[in-house]
Protein backbone atom coordinates (compact mmCIF):
# COMPACT_ATOMS: atom_id res chain seq x y z
CA UNK A 1 0.00 0.00 0.00
CA UNK A 2 1.16 3.47 -0.87
CA UNK A 3 2.65 5.72 1.93
CA UNK A 4 0.49 8.62 1.13
CA UNK A 5 1.20 11.10 3.82
CA UNK A 6 4.34 10.76 4.53
CA UNK A 7 4.03 9.50 8.48
CA UNK A 8 6.37 8.75 11.27
CA UNK A 9 6.42 5.66 11.82
CA UNK A 10 8.06 3.70 15.41
CA UNK A 11 7.47 -0.26 15.94
CA UNK A 12 7.87 -1.49 19.13
CA UNK A 13 8.06 -5.90 19.20
CA UNK A 14 8.64 -7.51 21.50
CA UNK A 15 7.10 -10.93 23.65
CA UNK A 16 4.65 -10.42 26.30
CA UNK A 17 4.83 -8.47 29.43
CA UNK A 18 7.96 -7.05 28.56
CA UNK A 19 6.38 -3.37 28.95
CA UNK A 20 5.82 -2.21 25.33
CA UNK A 21 2.28 -1.38 25.63
CA UNK A 22 3.38 1.29 29.23
CA UNK A 23 6.49 2.00 26.83
CA UNK A 24 4.39 2.85 23.56
CA UNK A 25 1.94 4.68 24.98
CA UNK A 26 4.09 6.85 26.91
CA UNK A 27 6.30 7.44 24.19
CA UNK A 28 3.34 8.06 21.97
CA UNK A 29 2.27 10.66 24.74
CA UNK A 30 5.47 12.84 24.55
CA UNK A 31 5.79 12.78 21.44
CA UNK A 32 1.92 13.37 19.97
CA UNK A 33 1.80 10.39 18.30
CA UNK A 34 -1.13 7.56 17.41
CA UNK A 35 -0.34 4.46 19.98
CA UNK A 36 -1.65 1.52 18.16
CA UNK A 37 -1.95 -1.79 20.27
CA UNK A 38 -2.03 -4.41 17.73
CA UNK A 39 -2.10 -7.15 20.03
CA UNK A 40 -5.97 -5.85 21.19
CA UNK A 41 -7.00 -6.62 17.89
CA UNK A 42 -5.52 -10.24 17.60
CA UNK A 43 -7.34 -10.05 20.94
CA UNK A 44 -10.49 -9.27 19.72
CA UNK A 45 -10.38 -12.12 17.04
CA UNK A 46 -9.60 -14.55 19.74
CA UNK A 47 -13.04 -12.99 21.71
CA UNK A 48 -14.85 -13.74 18.95
CA UNK A 49 -13.58 -17.71 18.55
CA UNK A 50 -14.73 -17.90 22.46
CA UNK A 51 -18.19 -16.29 21.72
CA UNK A 52 -18.69 -18.54 18.91
CA UNK A 53 -17.32 -21.87 20.96
CA UNK A 54 -14.82 -22.30 18.37
CA UNK A 55 -11.53 -23.41 19.21
CA UNK A 56 -9.15 -21.11 19.04
CA UNK A 57 -6.05 -23.46 17.06
CA UNK A 58 -8.89 -25.15 14.34
CA UNK A 59 -7.70 -23.11 11.46
CA UNK A 60 -10.48 -23.61 9.28
CA UNK A 61 -13.32 -22.85 11.86
CA UNK A 62 -11.27 -19.39 12.61
CA UNK A 63 -10.81 -18.72 9.03
CA UNK A 64 -14.54 -19.35 8.02
CA UNK A 65 -15.57 -17.35 11.03
CA UNK A 66 -13.51 -14.43 9.92
CA UNK A 67 -16.33 -13.22 7.04
CA UNK A 68 -18.82 -13.15 9.32
CA UNK A 69 -17.42 -10.45 12.02
CA UNK A 70 -16.42 -7.03 11.58
CA UNK A 71 -13.27 -5.77 13.91
CA UNK A 72 -13.00 -2.22 14.18
CA UNK A 73 -10.43 -0.44 16.65
CA UNK A 74 -11.39 3.37 17.44
CA UNK A 75 -9.20 6.04 18.36
CA UNK A 76 -10.68 8.32 21.19
CA UNK A 77 -8.36 10.84 22.63
CA UNK A 78 -5.46 8.88 22.95
CA UNK A 79 -7.03 5.72 23.81
CA UNK A 80 -7.86 2.58 21.42
CA UNK A 81 -11.20 1.33 21.93
CA UNK A 82 -11.85 -2.46 20.32
CA UNK A 83 -15.70 -3.09 19.16
CA UNK A 84 -16.69 -6.41 17.44
CA UNK A 85 -19.39 -6.30 15.26
CA UNK A 86 -20.53 -2.64 16.48
CA UNK A 87 -20.21 -3.83 20.27
CA UNK A 88 -17.71 -2.33 22.63
CA UNK A 89 -15.20 -4.56 24.21
CA UNK A 90 -13.42 -2.55 26.80
CA UNK A 91 -11.23 -4.95 29.20
CA UNK A 92 -13.29 -8.13 28.22
CA UNK A 93 -10.26 -8.24 25.72
CA UNK A 94 -7.97 -8.13 28.58
CA UNK A 95 -9.13 -11.54 30.32
CA UNK A 96 -6.23 -14.15 31.32
CA UNK A 97 -7.95 -16.98 29.15
CA UNK A 98 -8.03 -14.37 26.15
CA UNK A 99 -4.15 -14.08 26.12
CA UNK A 100 -4.59 -17.37 25.43
CA UNK A 101 -7.20 -17.34 22.30
CA UNK A 102 -5.42 -14.07 20.77
CA UNK A 103 -2.26 -16.45 21.00
CA UNK A 104 -3.29 -19.56 19.15
CA UNK A 105 -5.99 -17.75 16.73
CA UNK A 106 -2.97 -15.22 15.88
CA UNK A 107 -0.78 -18.46 14.40
CA UNK A 108 -3.76 -18.75 11.61
CA UNK A 109 -1.94 -17.22 8.35
CA UNK A 110 -6.02 -15.89 7.40
CA UNK A 111 -5.94 -14.12 10.28
CA UNK A 112 -2.46 -12.49 9.69
CA UNK A 113 -3.77 -11.31 6.42
CA UNK A 114 -7.45 -10.52 7.26
CA UNK A 115 -6.08 -7.80 9.93
CA UNK A 116 -2.91 -6.62 8.08
CA UNK A 117 -4.43 -3.63 5.97
CA UNK A 118 -6.18 -2.80 8.86
CA UNK A 119 -2.69 -2.02 10.77
CA UNK A 120 -0.95 -0.74 7.73
CA UNK A 121 -3.99 2.13 6.89
CA UNK A 122 -3.98 3.35 10.22
CA UNK A 123 0.33 4.17 9.74
CA UNK A 124 -0.34 5.15 6.38
CA UNK A 125 -3.13 8.10 8.09
CA UNK A 126 -1.19 8.65 11.20
CA UNK A 127 2.23 9.13 12.62
CA UNK A 128 2.18 6.33 15.01
CA UNK A 129 4.05 4.02 17.45
CA UNK A 130 2.30 0.80 17.34
CA UNK A 131 3.12 -2.48 19.26
CA UNK A 132 2.86 -6.04 18.71
CA UNK A 133 5.46 -9.41 17.63
CA UNK A 134 5.43 -8.52 13.87
CA UNK A 135 5.38 -4.80 13.50
CA UNK A 136 9.25 -3.89 12.55
CA UNK A 137 8.96 -7.26 10.11
CA UNK A 138 5.94 -7.47 8.58
CA UNK A 139 3.48 -4.68 9.13
CA UNK A 140 5.69 -2.00 9.11
CA UNK A 141 9.34 -2.70 7.46
CA UNK A 142 9.82 0.76 6.23
CA UNK A 143 9.12 2.06 10.13
CA UNK A 144 11.92 4.89 10.52
CA UNK A 145 12.73 3.35 14.15
CA UNK A 146 12.63 -0.10 15.37
CA UNK A 147 12.81 -1.31 18.40
CA UNK A 148 12.71 -5.12 19.80
CA UNK A 149 12.09 -4.58 23.99
CA UNK A 150 12.88 -7.99 26.02
CA UNK A 151 12.83 -8.64 29.34
CA UNK A 152 13.37 -11.94 30.93
CA UNK A 153 10.31 -14.28 31.59
CA UNK A 154 11.53 -14.18 35.73
CA UNK A 155 10.97 -10.48 35.88
CA UNK A 156 8.00 -10.59 33.15
CA UNK A 157 6.14 -13.22 35.23
CA UNK A 158 7.20 -10.81 38.67
CA UNK A 159 5.77 -7.84 36.93
CA UNK A 160 2.52 -9.51 35.73
CA UNK A 161 2.08 -11.33 39.71
CA UNK A 162 2.06 -7.47 41.03
CA UNK A 163 -0.04 -5.73 38.31
CA UNK A 164 -3.04 -8.32 39.12
CA UNK A 165 -2.28 -8.46 42.89
CA UNK A 166 -2.51 -4.38 42.54
CA UNK A 167 -5.69 -4.94 41.09
CA UNK A 168 -6.59 -7.59 43.97
CA UNK A 169 -6.69 -10.52 41.66
CA UNK A 170 -5.45 -13.93 41.93
CA UNK A 171 -2.12 -14.24 40.89
CA UNK A 172 0.02 -17.08 40.81
CA UNK A 173 3.54 -16.33 40.13
CA UNK A 174 4.57 -19.93 39.13
CA UNK A 175 1.34 -20.69 36.82
CA UNK A 176 1.86 -17.66 35.25
CA UNK A 177 5.60 -17.90 34.76
CA UNK A 178 4.62 -21.08 32.73
CA UNK A 179 1.58 -19.02 30.75
CA UNK A 180 4.67 -16.80 29.63
CA UNK A 181 6.80 -19.26 28.75
CA UNK A 182 4.19 -21.49 26.51
CA UNK A 183 3.09 -18.29 24.88
CA UNK A 184 6.60 -16.91 24.11
CA UNK A 185 7.12 -20.43 22.34
CA UNK A 186 3.78 -20.01 20.71
CA UNK A 187 4.84 -16.47 19.30
CA UNK A 188 8.14 -17.53 19.06
CA UNK A 189 7.95 -20.79 16.73
CA UNK A 190 4.68 -20.18 14.44
CA UNK A 191 5.61 -20.60 10.95
CA UNK A 192 3.82 -17.42 9.74
CA UNK A 193 5.08 -13.88 11.41
CA UNK A 194 6.79 -15.59 14.33
CA UNK A 195 8.44 -12.85 17.27
CA UNK A 196 11.46 -11.94 16.25
CA UNK A 197 13.47 -8.84 15.98
CA UNK A 198 13.99 -7.22 13.02
CA UNK A 199 17.19 -6.93 11.28
CA UNK A 200 17.74 -3.36 12.07
CA UNK A 201 15.76 -3.29 15.35
CA UNK A 202 17.64 -1.94 18.14
CA UNK A 203 17.55 -4.35 21.62
CA UNK A 204 16.68 -2.48 24.47
CA UNK A 205 16.66 -5.55 27.10
CA UNK A 206 14.71 -3.28 30.25
CA UNK A 207 15.43 -6.07 33.03
CA UNK A 208 15.58 -4.38 36.19
CA UNK A 209 14.31 -1.39 34.67
CA UNK A 210 11.32 1.00 35.92
CA UNK A 211 8.85 2.30 33.83
CA UNK A 212 10.16 5.53 33.89
CA UNK A 213 13.83 4.29 33.01
CA UNK A 214 12.28 2.68 30.22
CA UNK A 215 10.96 5.46 29.09
CA UNK A 216 14.12 7.90 29.51
CA UNK A 217 16.09 5.40 27.14
CA UNK A 218 13.71 5.14 24.92
CA UNK A 219 13.36 8.77 24.51
CA UNK A 220 17.10 8.90 23.86
CA UNK A 221 16.77 6.23 21.31
CA UNK A 222 14.38 8.53 19.62
CA UNK A 223 16.36 11.63 19.89
CA UNK A 224 19.23 10.14 18.57
CA UNK A 225 17.49 8.10 15.69
CA UNK A 226 15.43 10.52 14.53
CA UNK A 227 15.97 14.23 15.89
CA UNK A 228 12.42 14.69 16.62
CA UNK A 229 12.19 16.60 20.04
CA UNK A 230 10.36 16.12 22.70
CA UNK A 231 6.91 17.91 22.59
O1 LIG B 1 0.49 -8.04 23.07
P1 LIG B 1 -0.63 -8.95 23.56
O2 LIG B 1 -0.24 -9.81 24.72
O3 LIG B 1 -1.91 -8.22 23.82
O4 LIG B 1 -0.91 -9.94 22.31
C1 LIG B 1 -1.80 -11.02 22.39
C2 LIG B 1 -1.38 -12.10 21.39
O5 LIG B 1 -1.58 -11.63 20.06
C3 LIG B 1 0.08 -12.52 21.47
O6 LIG B 1 0.25 -13.68 22.27
C4 LIG B 1 0.47 -12.80 20.05
C5 LIG B 1 -0.54 -12.07 19.21
N1 LIG B 1 0.03 -10.93 18.49
C6 LIG B 1 0.63 -11.18 17.29
O7 LIG B 1 0.73 -12.33 16.87
N2 LIG B 1 1.11 -10.15 16.53
C7 LIG B 1 1.02 -8.90 16.97
N3 LIG B 1 1.48 -7.91 16.20
C8 LIG B 1 0.45 -8.61 18.22
C9 LIG B 1 -0.04 -9.66 18.98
Amino acid sequence: MKDKKNTFKIAIDGPGGAGKSTLAKALAKKLGFAYVDTGAIYRTVGFAARARGIAPDDAPAVSAMLKDIKVEARFEGGRQDMYLDGEFLGDRIREHEISHYASAVSAIPAVREYLFDMQRSIADENNVIMDGRDIGTVILPDAQLKIFLTATAEERAERRTRELEEKGQPADYVQILADIKERDERDSSRAIAPLKAADDAILFNNSGYTPEQSLAEALQIVKDRLGIPEV
